[in-house]
């Protein structure tokens, strides 16, 4: 394929049949950051987060922001400086610690009565408080993510697309048809835009794009 096409005209493939029940398992993910495997981790940011920020934010001010699956995302530190609270939620406890450590936040650690083995750890400051359990202790994913959801608020939403066909994943390959079938019931879903993030890496891994899809999810009933 031309790498100059249009990421937006890229097709989506309708079968995901390729990848179908692959995980990666909670060991897996801890292994990931005791090897420091963690190429998805952005130093800077997320760029599409920074893009959109408006949009995600829509003038309100104070506000309290979810991220589930947090890794060490620095965009967390980002947001709270701006006045947000932040809570995530991350299997690794070695990411989490990662992250208090490199923005040099002092923090205390507790557990989390309700769900037996988890912890929470919290800035000292009492703006950050990051969960390490599974997500699944919580909930399946995307019944969660609409529990949370208020009416009128936003949630961005990125997945990422390439040949399944060509790459077993992780990441793994989440087409649009996915997305409106877990959240299409109760939320108004906006692609925001398709970007081209192929890279070397992607390429090692067989694939000639490589998308990421920026959504915006709004809680309609
Ligand atoms: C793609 S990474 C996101 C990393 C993050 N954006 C960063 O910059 O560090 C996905 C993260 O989800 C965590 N994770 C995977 N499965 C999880 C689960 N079931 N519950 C909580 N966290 C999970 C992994 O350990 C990993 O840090």
């Amino acid at each position: 394929m031309d790498r100059s096409t249009n990421a937006a005209e890229i097709q989506e493939h309708s079968d995901t049949g390729a990848q179908k029940n692959r995980v990666v398992t909670e060991e897996e993910w801890l292994q990931k950051w005791e090897t420091h495997n963690i190429g998805f981790h952005k130093e800077q940011g997320h760029p599409l987060l920074q893009k959109y920020l408006d949009v995600l934010l829509s003038g309100r001010s104070g506000l309290r922001i979810f991220f589930p699956l947090c890794g060490k995302a620095v965009d967390m530190k980002w947001l709270a400086d701006m006045g947000h609270r932040i809570v995530g939620v991350e299997v690794s406890e070695q990411a989490l610690k990662e992250f208090f450590e490199e923005h040099s936040l002092p923090y205390s650690e507790e557990p989390v009565p309700e769900i037996p083995g988890a912890k929470k750890l919290q800035s000292i400051s009492g703006n950050i408080s990051l969960y390490c359990c599974s997500i699944y202790d919580l909930s399946s994913y995307a019944s969660l993510m609409i529990n949370l959801m208020e009416k009128n608020s936003s949630y961005l939403l990125v997945t990422v697309s390439y040949d399944p066909n060509k790459h077993k994943g992780p990441p793994f390959y989440v087409p649009e048809s996915e997305i409106k079938s877990l959240f299409g019931s109760h939320c108004e879903i906006k692609c925001l835009e398709k970007v081209d993030d192929f890279s070397e890496r992607h390429r090692q891994w067989g694939l000639d794009y490589f998308l990421e899809v920026l959504y915006l999810l709004k809680l309609v009933s």
